[in-house]
């Protein structure tokens, strides 16, 4: 594995020290390099820099131009407008770049990073014996990106579901199935369909109990002491909801085609042992205090209606726990054995209040300070193709099977339009892949706390930022290689470029910049961004650049190595954002 300084990298490197040569004061100094559409790229870097050194900026700009050798990596450069630097990479160096990464197998040059830590990334959380809906759909997908993205850089990641398998409302249920025993069929014995169907049945019929029959209530709610005092019987009752939910969170997830692996799903109730010490820790410590009975903790900052405090409630008054003592002993948990450097949370913007008192209550305790941070991702809601909250028809809430299970339809219509030589099979499979990546992508290309749309119409589009077209960008080089047979793709740094072609090769050359920086902001629409991009400049290329009928068979080699490293970044990208690139669509 060899990986591969940028290109801007380089730019930048000689930059620096042209600058540092002209003034030592500006050792350090960012040159602010930026693509531009006049050169290759533009440095901005000299006017903040003149202004410091009380000098005139073109001037400047000037000398530094002097103590720039060209050459080998910067063909040209000149000085413009106020004091920019327009800078032109020899086409060498971007051809001789390229094509190391292309020797580099799957990381395409793309170095990983030197201090990595630990990130523990908390998504695609749903709750036992609910349905999953919109909002999961956009936690399990971000999510899953982010990690896509981060592993990819280095940084190691350790999955955490937290679902909501705990509290108040399992006594109900459990008291119910107790008295019915026989009502939830054996978890082995269910798909995920039927096993939300038992789910939803047994809810429903508990829900009218519960509201209509005070006994029935009273011996739910002694239910629920049973079960926090880890009654046996009680336990296994609830254990049967657990696995139930669990065949149809699969059945989702696998529909979304998205690993998840069993040893990572730990709910609220993994931490209802340690709630009780987290309890004595903070208010030993002093960071909570009792307040009418209850354990609570108290900001200057945050405040509700009549500016009055909102306090955190670590634990009731009447002993119990909730939510966020489970969030918190969870952050003891993965800070001290886990190890986490980085605590992400993919979580519904409008539980950020809850977060951030939860985060700052830690911070207090000593258990997150400049070593271990924790972020909350808050994302946006989803709303229907009018701009509404998302509803069918009737004002129900959509169910999430039935959304993905739509997209694939719309998806199928396109594939089979399109293709000509594939099977009923063949055609089933490629509209799962684009069906799922379409919603993925949709919700990927917007940033996170944004609210987006659900437009399947749109997301299914052949035309503009879709993920259909990303494969369809992938599909068509793939048919080019292969019409290419014998001939095979070869990097020929001596031949001179098209104008599309060094469009092309340096926005390959950024791809790792590009998940760097998105990696770090926690942003895969930048990712995405990038990959639309591509897809945009290799169309044009393809239009202006005729690949097998160039002039001579060495220009046919480089122009499908220019294609085959297209491909291979789309692919390593798409599948970053957890989306598949069919080989022929
Ligand atoms: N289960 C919760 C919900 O459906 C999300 C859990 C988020 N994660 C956490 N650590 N609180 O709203």
């Amino acid at each position: 594995m060899a990986s591969v300084t940028s290109l801007t990298d380089s730019v930048q490197q000689q930059l620096a020290s042209a600058l540092t040569a002209t003034r030592p004061e500006a050792a350090g100094a960012d040159p602010l390099l930026r693509r531009s559409d006049r050169a290759d790229f533009q440095a901005n870097g000299i006017l903040a820099l003149a202004k410091k050194a009380k000098a005139n900026p073109r001037e400047l700009a000037a000398e530094a131009v002097a103590h720039l050798t060209t050459g080998d990596l910067i063909k040209d450069v000149e000085v413009s407008g106020p004091g920019f630097l327009n800078l032109t990479i020899a086409d060498r160096a971007i051809t001789a770049n390229l094509a190391a990464r292309h020797a580099d197998g799957e990381r395409l040059g793309v170095p990983l990073k030197e201090n990595a830590g630990v990130t523990v990334v908390d998504y695609a959380q749903p709750n036992v014996a609910k349905e999953m809906h919109v909002g999961h759909l956009r936690s399990a997908v971000i999510g899953d990106a982010l990690r896509g993205m981060l592993d990819f850089t280095g940084e190691k990641t350790i999955g955490r579901h937290h679902i909501g398998d705990w509290g108040t409302q399992f006594g109900m249920l459990i008291q119910y199935l107790f008295e019915h025993p026989g009502e939830l069929a054996p978890a082995a014995d269910v798909d995920g369909e039927q096993a939300m169907s038992n789910l939803n049945r047994v809810y429903k019929a508990s829900r009218v109990l519960f509201d209509s029959d005070e006994e029935f209530k009273e011996r739910a709610r002694k239910r629920v002491v049973a079960l926090q005092s880890g009654d046996k019987e009680t336990l296994e009752l609830w254990q049967q909801f657990v696995d139930e939910s669990k065949v149809y969170f699969y059945s989702v997830f696998e529909k979304l085609d998205m690993e998840i692996r069993d040893e990572e799903i730990v709910g609220e109730s993994a931490y209802n042992e340690g709630m009780p010490e987290t309890a004595r820790l903070l208010e030993e410590m002093g960071v909570a205090v009792r307040s009418e009975g209850a354990l609570v903790v108290f900001f200057d900052e945050i405040r509700g209606k009549d500016d009055q405090p909102v306090p955190l409630i670590v634990q009731k008054a009447d002993g119990g726990f909730g939510y966020a003592a489970s969030d918190l002993t969870a952050i003891r948990d993965r800070v001290q054995d886990l190890h986490a450097t980085t605590l992400l949370y993919v979580v519904d913007v409008r539980q950020s209040l809850h977060f951030r008192m939860v985060f700052e209550t830690a911070r207090r305790a000593g258990w997150l300070n400049d070593d271990v941070t924790a972020h909350n991702m808050g994302y946006g809601t989803v709303l229907g193709a009018d701009g509404k909250p998302f509803k069918t028809r009737e004002g129900e809430t959509v169910r999430l099977e039935d959304l993905l299970d739509e997209a694939v339809q719309r998806a199928a219509e396109v594939v089979r339009e399109k293709a000509r030589d594939l099977t009923d099979d063949e055609i089933r499979e490629r509209a799962a892949q684009v069906g799922i990546g379409a919603v993925k992508y949709a919700d990927l290309s917007t940033s996170p706390s944004r609210d987006y749309k659900f437009d399947l119409d749109q997301m299914v589009s052949l035309n503009g930022d879709t993920s259909v077209y990303l494969q369809y960008a992938y599909a068509r080089i793939q048919s080019i290689l292969r019409k290419a047979g014998e001939v095979r793709p070869a990097a020929h740094p001596e031949l001179e470029l098209h104008e599309a072609e060094r469009a092309l090769g340096l926005h390959l050359d950024a791809f790792g910049d590009t998940v760097f920086e998105a990696a770090a902001e926690y942003a895969p629409h930048k990712l995405a961004a990038y990959l639309y991009q591509l897809a945009s400049l290799y169309t044009s290329f393809y239009d202006k650049c005729p690949v097998l009928k160039a002039d001579s068979p060495e220009q046919v080699e480089n122009r499908l190595f220019l294609c085959d490293l297209t491909a291979r970044t789309l692919h390593r990208g798409m599948a970053l954002l957890g989306i598949r690139t069919p080989e022929r669509l």
